[in-house]
């Protein structure tokens, strides 16, 4: 196991009802006055914008409103919020929705104290050192956004999809109610589920070793999205399934479960390469990327995948032949991502192969010119790696 350092302060209510305390909490950080941000109107549809809106009133929270967050949220809109919660003398964040409107109010927060551009935390400029206070009520179980350091945000110029990460980006406080994601429809429920396996694999994969207990932890957050997420699709009210799936979502990606391991990250920043072009959901396109780029790096380590294939998928293990067991946990949870109506291939995304050449080039690096520590791939790899999505 690596040396590590890990400081997760977010202050996490869980259960129904706690979206109520918002007011409250709020009041006693000595918050006047919120931005509430939220997106295209599913909670206004739901009813539950109005229901905060009035606990922010019964407990004396000025607030102004902006909603609009598109999913892959655009830089657009938090330049606009930046400058609109300067005019207004806003002193508290309030995020009502998804990873999108998370990850923009993080933008917000961050950028309205830096005198440049917030875009300079997000293409290795700066790094933020102040934030407003920011408060999360969740909707979608999906990508960690609610206890993560990660903000990931699209810039229309360029079309450039970019994250930063920062403990900063942390929330200060995330309300959790399982209710308030029985509204999803099943499709985003499952890019949901896919999101979240797909942060704890970019952990899972890794040739760290000595870690055993992460590795446990690892599997028993997939194992346990892989029985809620059918039970949560099938039966959108069942409190249980929405509730192990909302907690999975926090823990695959709050980071409990990469410490003091190498980390992949390299199926993430390809996947970001298509949803910025084909501005697909994040899970969908990460549906199509992960099992290629697994099929991809079998032979650099088959007993890891092996064990992927026996501890998560229940397959047996062919001591003769551990690549055949690593194969056959790599087609389970394609079939698995298959059942859940996920596109595991190009053409089911609306990828289209000519365009792998310009995503491959435009992808996000690790420090030097490599993508992934797993086995870290140049450019003509990653096209190798999406040419397998194509099939
Ligand atoms: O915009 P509204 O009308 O609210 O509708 C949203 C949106 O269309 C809808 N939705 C949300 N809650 C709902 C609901 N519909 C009905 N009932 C509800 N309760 O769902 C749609 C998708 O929302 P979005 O926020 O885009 O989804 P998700 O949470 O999957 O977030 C995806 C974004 O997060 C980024 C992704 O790249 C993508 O931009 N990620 C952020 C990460 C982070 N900050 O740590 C890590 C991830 O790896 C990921 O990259
Ligand atoms: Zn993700």
């Amino acid at each position: 196991m690596l040396n590590f350092n890990f400081c997760a302060p977010t202050n996490f209510h869980f259960g129904r009802g706690v979206e109520m305390k918002a007011g409250e909490i709020i009041a006693s950080m000595g918050g006047k006055k919120a931005l509430v941000h939220y997106g295209g109107g599913s909670v206004i549809r739901s009813g539950l914008l109005g229901r905060i809106l009035e606990t922010l009133d019964a407990a004396g929270v000025a607030h102004i409103e902006l909603g609009g967050v598109q999913p892959n949220p655009r830089a657009s809109l938090v330049y606009k919020a930046i400058d609109l919660c300067r005019k207004e003398n806003v002193d508290f964040i309030l995020a009502v929705g998804g990873g999108s409107v998370i990850d923009s109010a993080k933008a917000i927060s961050v950028g309205i104290p830096y005198e440049g551009d917030f875009w300079d935390f997000h293409c290795g400029k700066a790094k933020a050192k102040e934030r407003l206070p920011l408060g999360v009520i969740l909707t979608l179980a999906a990508a960690g956004s609610e206890g993560s350091s990660s903000c990931v945000i699209t810039q229309e110029e360029g079309n450039l999809k970019r994250g930063s990460s920062s403990d900063l980006n942390r929330p200060t406080f995330a309300l959790l109610n399982p209710e308030l994601t029985m509204t999803l429809p099943p499709y985003q429920t499952a890019c949901g589920a896919t999101d979240m396996l797909a942060h704890v694999m970019e952990r899972y994969f890794t040739n760290t070793d000595g870690v055993d207990l992460t590795d446990r932890l690892c599997e028993a957050v997939m194992t346990s999205i892989i029985e809620a997420a059918p039970i949560a699709m099938k039966d959108p009210a069942n409190y249980d399934a929405r509730a192990q799936l909302m907690w999975a979502g926090m823990l695959a990606h709050n980071n409990s479960l990469g410490i003091g391991r190498e980390q992949d990250w390299a199926s993430h920043q390809i996947e970001h390469e298509l949803s910025a072009l084909y501005d697909v959901a994040h899970g969908a396109g990460l549906a199509v990327v992960f099992p290629a780029w697994m099929r991809y790096q079998l032979e650099v380590n088959p007993m890891r995948f092996a064990q992927f294939a026996v501890r998560v998928w229940g397959c047996s293990m062919d001591f003769q032949h551990p690549e055949r067991t690593a194969l056959q946990g790599i087609e389970r949870f394609e079939q698995f991502l298959r059942s859940l109506g996920m596109p595991t291939t190009f053409a089911e995304l609306g990828a289209k192969e000519e365009d792998i050449p310009y995503m491959a080039a435009k992808c996000k690096r690790n420090n030097g010119d490599k993508l992934g520590f797993f086995r870290p791939l140049d450019t003509k790899m990653i096209e190798d790696v999406l040419r397998l999505a194509v099939r």
